[in-house]
């Protein structure tokens, strides 16, 4: 697993190193999807984090039974309105060149997804690395994104641990809490499992 981030990396590298252009996979998840409901914001996080650069290329991954990619006006961005869009694309491989400086502006199609925060804003400077002033639209539509839902509690799947007094959870208690927690959880599934 880390090695074949480290060869996707290298790799990465040496095609910009050749091309002077990247091409970036959209989320870095499995797929291009609405987001998990505890990372509500993960295409936020992860454009805000990339140095793209004109010549750049967005790639987007995902099932095409399951979702597209689709090009919206900031307007439309905002309002999750996807009836008209600027580019449709659904092939499940698809790739989005940044030929032009200013922002650009990608959801999904898909019933919900737009309003679960499968929403991606890349700002793209000019050739001289300068960034164009956001327009009124555009800023409504960064507004927009701080408007997501906020994450769900990651536990709140697990079984309630009021209960278990086992020898694992004991011990696990004098654990740090994060990995106490993990192991709590494991325990609890595993009494879980013992029990039926
Ligand atoms: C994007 O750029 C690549 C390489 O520069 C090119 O082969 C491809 O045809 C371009 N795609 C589109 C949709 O323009």
């Amino acid at each position: 697993m880390a090695l074949a981030t480290l060869v996707a990396a290298a790799l990465l590298l040496l095609h910009a190193d050749v091309c002077g252009a990247a091409m970036y996979k959209v989320g870095e998840l499995d797929a291009w999807a609405a987001p998990p409901s505890t990372k509500p914001d993960v295409y936020v996080r992860w454009s805000k984090s990339r140095p793209f650069k004109l010549g750049d290329a967005l790639f987007f991954l995902y099932p095409p039974s399951q979702d597209d990619a689709v090009q919206v006006t900031a307007k439309a961005f905002a309002a999750c309105d996807v009836a008209d869009p600027i580019l449709s694309l659904d092939d499940g491989n698809s790739v989005f060149n940044l030929t032009a400086p200013g922002r650009v502006y990608f959801t999904s199609s898909k019933p919900g997804h737009c309003r679960k925060g499968q929403k991606l804003s890349v700002d793209v400077p000019t050739a001289d690395g300068k960034f164009l002033a956001p327009s009124a639209d555009d800023q409504a539509a960064l507004k927009a994104l701080q408007a997501l839902p906020p994450a769900a509690a990651p536990t709140e799947a697990l079984p309630s641990l009021s209960d278990s007094d086992d020898d694992d959870s004991a011990a696990a208690s004098s654990l740090p809490r994060v990995a106490g927690s993990v192991l709590l959880g494991a325990a609890a599934a595993l009494s879980v499992l013992v029990f039926l």
